[in-house]
């Protein structure tokens, strides 16, 4: 069987090169006679006004040879891909019905064929068959309660696929180590299925279990994939599984937690659980749902963390969520902060309005502006409501009363003077620098943008500074979204003093300038102006 199947995708990609000599002799000759060629093969793009025109230029013929090149590579990529898959398919997999392959087969969306290469029929068969295999297992796919999968998307989806130029990333459960840590990556996941990585944004974040109370608040807001990096030291680890099986099985919002979210749980070498389940076994027995979750008034104190007097490894949590995101872009935020809803299919519209008509080569991130809101009011829903809570003091800007400027945005004044508008658009493109050199943004940006440094901890405090500081250096420009923002779940935020983490926080301070900062200088230069 392995064997047929090889030989058939072989062959498919010995036919996709043929194809493309086919094609690119006609594009040599000038032939515009290339209706034949479009109609059948509609991954050809090309704007039909230009089937008329009598000359093309050298560059477009260099440009359209580039793009059948990539996509012919792209495609080789998947097609291999689809081979790994195959096998490991057949090796696990051999229970599920081939009755089953052809039904859901037949409900693939046209979007799925638009950019496959045609070959010979059965061939590409058999390629889709694992695609839906592979995503889909579930037959999840008829969610219209998410920003997935939504028809009107195809449109949109086509222009970033061609904007974004990503690579869809593998979903597969795995043991790991990051330093001293041990990572159980995709522990639990979500069944979304692989994800397109243009097709949704992903929120990335850390907790431990006492923080998943604000799991559901914030997928009923955000309604995309969560990749979640769990701490569960020790006696941590059963609470943690026990909240998520709660969460996965017991509210009814519970369907959001399975569709959207994936967990992955982490802990250091010395503090290794005494069971660990694999990852196929975990969630079984399920959780008796007439008991309270863990998380239910749980607080520090009783976490294994606190009694051991580890610190809580904030940076490790952060990369680990972000390396195993599917997605182009990522949020990567903390769990007690909630986005605006609607966010995520308004930023990928805004990505594809803008194409590449940005004014400048920089990189750049989309910071969201941050408040908080006292005990008594609703988490508001849009700008406007936001707005009306600020006028009445029930909302100020994020630790206005903790460290006004870390999270002093620029332009923040004129950003909660201006109107909401429909779309989402940018509304100041900002730097870190002069009055915001100490800024700490939690923005959508991408795993391109640098990570957090993981000998940072979250009670010795400035835990994002190092990144800052890259960032500013790098000369990243800070395009503030206008209509988007995050608020903390509500309760405002006091000062306390806590001796014990200011003095954490007083060698952290040294740690940064001793150590880390000069590090930076070495990997990432210098720039006027930048500062940790
Ligand atoms: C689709 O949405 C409608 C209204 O929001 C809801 O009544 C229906 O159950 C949903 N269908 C599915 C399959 O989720
Ligand atoms: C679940 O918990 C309730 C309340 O403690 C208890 O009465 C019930 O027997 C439990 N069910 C199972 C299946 O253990
Ligand atoms: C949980 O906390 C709430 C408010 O903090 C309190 O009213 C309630 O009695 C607590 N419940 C338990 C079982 O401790
Ligand atoms: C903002 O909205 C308010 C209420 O809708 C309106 O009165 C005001 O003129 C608007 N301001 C601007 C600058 O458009």
């Amino acid at each position: 069987m392995i064997t047929r199947r090889n030989w058939l995708l072989r062959c498919s990609i010995f036919a996709n090169v043929i194809v493309l000599l086919y094609i690119c002799s006609h594009v040599m000759i000038g032939n515009n006679n290339s209706n034949n060629i479009s109609g059948s093969n509609a991954f050809f793009i090309q704007p039909s006004s230009n089937q008329q025109s009598t000359q093309r230029s050298q560059a477009q013929l260099y440009q359209e040879e580039q793009e059948l090149a990539s996509i012919l590579h792209n495609k080789e990529l998947e097609l291999q891909k689809h081979l790994k898959m195959q096998e490991m398919q057949n090796s696990e997999n051999t229970k599920i019905k081939e009755s089953d392959n052809v039904k859901l087969s037949e409900q693939l969306p046209d979007e799925e064929s638009r950019f496959e290469i045609p070959t010979d029929q059965s061939s590409l068969q058999q390629q889709q068959k694992s695609d839906v295999l592979f995503t889909d297992t579930n037959g999840n796919n008829n969610n219209n309660n998410s920003e997935l999968f939504s028809t009107q998307s195809n449109d949109l989806e086509t222009k970033l696929k061609n904007i974004l130029n990503c690579h869809t990333k593998d979903y597969e459960p795995y043991v790991e180590q990051r330093g001293d840590f041990w990572v159980l990556k995709n522990y639990i996941r979500a069944e979304h299925g692989e994800l397109k990585c243009y097709e949704t944004i992903t929120y990335t974040t850390h907790a431990d279990f006492t923080f998943l109370d604000n799991l559901i608040p914030l997928l009923e807001r955000w309604n995309a994939p969560v990749s979640i990096a769990l701490h569960a030291p020790g006696s941590d680890f059963l609470p943690t599984i026990n909240s998520i099986k709660y969460l996965r099985d017991c509210l009814p919002e519970s369907n959001l937690v399975r569709q959207f979210v994936t967990f992955h749980i982490y802990f250091s070498s010395k503090h290794v659980p005494k069971v660990v389940p694999k990852y196929d076994k975990v969630l079984f027995p399920s959780f008796n749902c007439s008991l309270n979750p863990p998380f239910f008034n749980a607080t520090s104190a009783q976490l294994y963390k606190t009694q051991k007097k580890l610190l809580y490894p904030v940076n490790v949590g952060r990369n680990i969520a972000r390396d195993a995101a599917m997605t182009h872009f990522i949020l990567a935020s903390d769990i007690e902060l909630y986005p605006n809803p609607g966010l995520v299919r308004k930023f990928l519209e805004m990505i594809a309005r803008k194409g590449d008509s940005w004014e400048n080569n920089n990189p750049r991130v989309f910071p969201l502006s941050i408040f908080e809101v006292d005990s008594t009011v609703a988490v508001p829903r849009d700008k406007t409501e936001l707005q009306e809570l600020l006028r009445t003091n029930k909302a100020i800007p994020f630790h206005k009363r903790v460290c006004a400027s870390c999270h002093g945005v620029p332009k923040s004044k004129e950003w909660m003077a201006a109107n909401e508008t429909e779309d989402l658009g940018v509304f100041h493109v900002g730097k870190r620098t002069g009055f915001f050199v100490h800024w700490e943004p939690i923005f959508v940006g991408t795993n391109v943008d640098p990570h957090y440094d993981e000998r940072l901890s979250w009670e010795g405090k400035s835990d994002k500074m190092t990144q800052g500081y890259a960032l500013c250096v790098l000369d990243y420009d800070f395009h503030i979204l206008d209509n988007a923002f995050l608020v903390h779940k509500p309760g405002i935020k006091v000062l306390k003093k806590d001796p014990k983490r200011a003095v954490l926080a007083a060698k952290t301070n040294q740690l940064i300038k001793k150590i880390i900062y000069p590090e930076l200088q070495v990997l990432y230069g210098t720039r006027k102006g930048c500062a940790v």
